[in-house]
């Protein structure tokens, strides 16, 4: 892989997914990690990201000379670039000269491995007070900003790599080409990371977990466990059956939408359990978040299990009416849809904060009967989207927005209720049709509508006071999810997802517009 040292700003996750976009394969690794650990990955290239601190400030993460002298490539990007500069006996010093934001640089791209090809006046984003004054011995600098006298430098001999600035944000017009530069021309690491060589991967490792064992997953209806039942399904065909749950917390017409497009495209085994009854049992009276997240992972474990055993029967009586006698096997693993920010969000990813339980990482039980197969762990929602279609899965499905899994349990704030399900499911069949009557629904990432069923506020209706409650419109635009922006929405379109919501569902009368970019807030509001 190409490792990608965290030096703790939230750049390291974005620094990978270019690095993929490249068609090479990346990890984030913490800055606590030692040389040895590093080296034990076998990395082909090593990137420093940014981060927050000053080389000299006490405690602040530092770089192990040792790395290199390891004979791996390396690129440091801002903090990165800093702490090497300083590991090699060049110097870094505050300058007073902060720069932030768009700024324009001066490269020397003739004979450069990270600038070849572009032009001498262009502009990068930058975000540093500190700056390096002085190159360590054996590198060129290659560009220079007002505020950077070394805004960039090489040493080939190396393959030792430093800029100033962040290719990896957007604002950096030539940013893709300099990692890009840096990973072909710098390290000599192929392109041969793409949707085919993930699915021959994973197909290999599949085969090797469950070898002829049983296997069993849980379709959501959305992208990822789609896309993960089809990995599977190629990998070993049927002794895969796909379960979707119903919780009871669906949308308007999803169960029937997954029998049809899915089972239509794939021709799988599927089993439809509905749960509903135990899901809402389990959710009576709980209000917490987390612990509603809790109990729909366990009430799904649950659900996989009494399913799980009803495959097995199934499983004897085909063998005994074929007189073959010999498949009493146990299904002993189960699929999960889990992508990579799942495992980051939930403090999977070494370092990070648990920001929400998701159901499928942190909500399992502890008693849980199946290993897990989680083909689409390392990858990043676009990539699955990717893999699903050269699988072959229909756009319908590859193209769908997300949904939760814990479904609407987790977009009515209070208790969750039977009733309350059905005015949320109504209010949120309107604001889909819109979308897509509007043809947004390619622009909009997701847009969750959330009932806020505790709060209520009076308004007037014909001649009557109601005392009602507020939906709120979510409608986000992403790349990944992890960060995201609201959605600049016609007026008109808002407009008339609010009328028909408060004509045609008697218990809401307002509809706000939640207007909160991610971070602060999540894109759900649980
Ligand atoms: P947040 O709310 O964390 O959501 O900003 C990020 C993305 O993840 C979806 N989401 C979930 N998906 N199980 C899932 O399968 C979950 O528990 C879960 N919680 C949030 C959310 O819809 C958004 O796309």
């Amino acid at each position: 892989p190409v490792l990608v040292v965290d030096y703790g700003a939230q750049y390291a996750q974005l620094i990978a997914r270019r690095v993929r976009e490249a068609d090479a394969y990346s990890e984030v690794v913490p800055s606590t990690a030692s040389v040895a650990d590093i080296l034990a990955k076998d990395p082909a290239a090593v990137i420093l990201s940014g981060g927050p601190s000053s080389v000299y400030a006490d405690g602040a993460p530092q770089v192990d000379p040792a790395l290199f002298e390891a004979g791996v490539p390396v690129l440091g990007i801002c903090y990165g670039f800093q702490a090497m500069a300083s590991a090699l006996g060049g110097t870094v010093a505050q300058t007073g000269l902060r720069e932030y934001g768009g700024t324009q640089l001066r490269a020397s791209t003739d004979g450069s491995t990270l600038l070849d090809g572009q032009p001498a006046e262009q502009s990068v984003w930058m975000s540093h007070g500190d700056a390096v004054t002085a190159a360590p011995d054996g590198f060129s600098v290659v560009a220079q900003s007002a505020g950077a006298e070394v805004a960039a430098f090489e040493d080939d001999e190396r393959r030792l790599y430093g800029v100033q600035w962040h290719p990896e944000v957007a604002h950096s017009s030539f940013g893709q080409q300099v990692l890009e530069n840096f990973l072909r021309r710098g390290a000599g690491v192929p392109a041969d990371w793409t949707a085919g060589s993930i699915i021959d991967e994973q197909v290999a490792l599949i085969r090797a977990q469950v070898g002829s064992g049983r296997v069993i997953c849980g379709l959501s209806g959305g992208v990822d466990s789609a896309v993960a039942a089809a990995l599977v399904q190629k990998a070993v065909g049927d002794q895969l059956t796909c379960v979707f749950v119903d919780h009871g917390l669906l949308r308007a017409g999803e169960a029937e939408q997954v029998e049809r497009d899915y089972v239509a495209a794939t021709g799988v085994n599927l089993k439809v359990w509905d749960a509903s009854e135990a899901f809402l049992a389990a959710l009576a009276g709980v209000t917490d978040p987390e612990a509603k997240r809790k109990a729909i992972g366990r009430e799904f474990i649950r659900a996989f299990e009494a399913a799980a055993r009803e495959v097995i029967e199934d499983a004897a009586e085909a063998s005994t009416a074929a007189g073959s006698g010999d498949d009493d096997g146990e299904v002993r693993f189960l699929v999960q849809g889990t992508l990579y920010p799942d495992v980051v969000e939930s403090g999977g990813g070494e370092g990070a904060a648990n920001i929400k339980s998701h159901h499928n990482v942190g909500g399992l039980p502890d008693d849980l009967q199946f290993e897990l197969v989680e083909p689409l762990r390392a990858l990043f929602k676009d990539e699955v989207r990717a893999v699903g279609a050269q699988l072959g899965l229909p756009a319908e499905i590859v193209g769908r927005q997300p949904f939760p899994g814990p479904g609407l349990g987790i977009r009515i704030i209070g208790e969750v209720t039977r009733e309350r399900l059905e005015v949320l499911r109504a209010a949120d069949l309107i604001a889909r049709q819109e979308l897509t009557a509007a043809g947004l629904d390619s622009t909009i990432w997701q847009c969750p509508v959330v009932l806020l069923a505790d709060v209520r506020s009076v308004g007037v209706q014909g001649d009557g006071r109601t005392y009602g409650h507020p939906v709120v419109l979510r409608p986000v635009s992403s790349e990944d999810a992890m960060t995201a922006d609201w959605t600049r929405m016609p007026y008109d379109v808002l407009a008339r997802i609010s009328t028909r919501i408060t004509n045609e569902v008697a218990e809401v009368n307002r509809v706000v517009l939640d207007v909160t970019s991610k971070p602060p807030g999540t894109i759900e509001w649980e």
